[in-house]
């Protein structure tokens, strides 16, 4: 694990006096979804100066991008909280500090960090993670240790039915896997989809099994349905399968690392139909893996939360300003990172108090939130009810092609 601290501790910790709030052996509330685990709530210190946030993002490893991408949103937030004084907590100011741990993109090292956080008084709330996976090895632990927990963009339906501190600030898989078949059915006028999944992963299933259900629903074919290992480099046979089942489109619900092969290898064995994805595939380099621009991934389409090219004000007043401060577009896990500590924060305002059981129920009131990547309500499952969108790849970029609107 390594740790970074972006705002001075030692002072706080200095003047730290421990306020145990702990409720042992208590009986989370039921509230929509939760399992109702027997929680008991960790010891916090609620004398502080600075509001202490902890992130567990992927720095480095399999999907390096998605923890890059995600805290550089994360601390862009912050940057704005603080310049504009902290957050106001029942009309005093308190800078925000967040303490990132990186996971190396395994699920395994996720829960060692929320053991680690778990433990830490100091810490109001948790952000992270960004791949399933993790954020449901990890969400046990807080919940037990009642710290609430906010995924930027873990999409798969189980990581909040964890608990009733575990939320999300993305819209889950049942709608993400609607959103590609029908864009697959009216806009591509696809009949006989193939689909590749990886079992290793929550997402992959979870996807993979919601787009079939809505493929099949609207009337499509599935015409097979394959699985494969992230780390292998090999994926012919499973090609070779798709390429005899006359597929005339194929749906690959993974992370960008693998899917720049399977793309190249696609084409590679003349696989002509159009390939399209979910939001793993959302990373910088995407493109690059599938043999750079103009290679196998051209003209490809996938789901995700957020486009740095759709036209309304709240985006395009966001990607100025972030263009303006770092010189480049923002990624929709900048975009999604950014949404959940602001999220956080307002929640932080809202309760009025740093306690995370208040903090927890601001949370769970979040209405209508005017965030980047839409307007963010809460349901009573903790995940965001909001749209999506379908971007097209064009060169190295992502074009806005489509916005697809929850299902009523
Ligand atoms: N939704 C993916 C998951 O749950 C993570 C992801 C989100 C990746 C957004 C890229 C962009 O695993």
């Amino acid at each position: 694990m390594n740790s970074t601290v972006r705002v001075g501790w030692m002072s706080a910790l200095a003047v730290a006096t421990l306020v145990s709030i702990g409720v042992v052996g208590c009986k989370a509330p039921k509230d929509g979804g939760a399992t109702g685990e027997t929680s008991t709530k960790a010891t916090q210190n609620l004398d502080i100066k600075t509001i202490k946030v902890g992130e567990f993002s992927s720095m480095t490893g399999e999907t390096a991008t998605f923890g890059q991408e995600s805290d550089a949103g994360i601390q862009y937030a912050v940057a704005e909280l603080n310049a504009a004084g902290g957050i106001d907590v029942a009309g005093k100011k308190y800078p925000v500090a967040v303490e990132l741990q990186d996971d190396q993109s395994k699920p395994e090292e996720a829960k060692t960090v929320a053991v680690k956080f778990a433990s830490d008084s100091e810490i109001v709330a948790v952000l992270g993670e960004v791949a399933s996976s993790r954020s449901k090895t990890a969400a046990p632990e807080f919940q037990r240790a009642g710290i609430p927990m906010i995924s930027p963009s873990s999409t798969n339906p189980d990581v909040t039915k964890v608990g009733d501190y575990i939320f999300r600030v993305c819209f889950i898989d049942p709608f993400q896997g609607y959103i590609m078949a029908k864009f697959a059915k009216d806009e591509l006028n696809l009949t006989n989809v193939a689909v590749l999944r990886d079992p290793s992963q929550d997402y992959s299933v979870g996807l993979a099994d919601a787009f079939i259900k809505e493929f099949t629903g609207m009337g499509g074919k599935i015409a097979t349905d394959v699985s494969y290992k992230a780390s292998d480099s090999d994926f012919r046979s499973q090609l070779g399968q798709v390429k005899n089942a006359n597929a005339d489109g194929v749906f690959i619900p993974g992370y960008y690392g693998e899917v720049g092969t399977i793309a190249r290898q696609a084409r590679e064995i003349g696989i002509k139909a159009p390939l399209m994805g979910g939001d793993g595939w959302d990373s910088s380099e995407l493109v690059k893996g599938a043999g750079g621009a103009g290679g196998a991934l051209e003209g490809s389409y996938f789901s995700t939360h957020y486009s740095a090219s759709e036209t309304s004000k709240r985006v395009q007043d966001f990607v100025a300003a972030y263009k303006k401060a770092k010189g480049k577009e923002p990624a929709a896990l900048v975009a999604q990172g950014y949404d959940a500590m602001m999220i956080l924060a307002d929640a932080i305002k809202r309760a009025g108090s740093f306690e995370r059981a208040k903090v927890r129920q601001a949370l769970a009131e979040t209405k209508d939130y005017d965030a980047v990547t839409g307007r963010i309500t809460l349901d009573e499952n903790r995940n965001a009810n909001k749209s999506g969108v379908v971007v097209q790849v064009k060169g190295d970029k992502f074009v806005y092609t489509k916005t697809i609107e929850p299902k009523q």
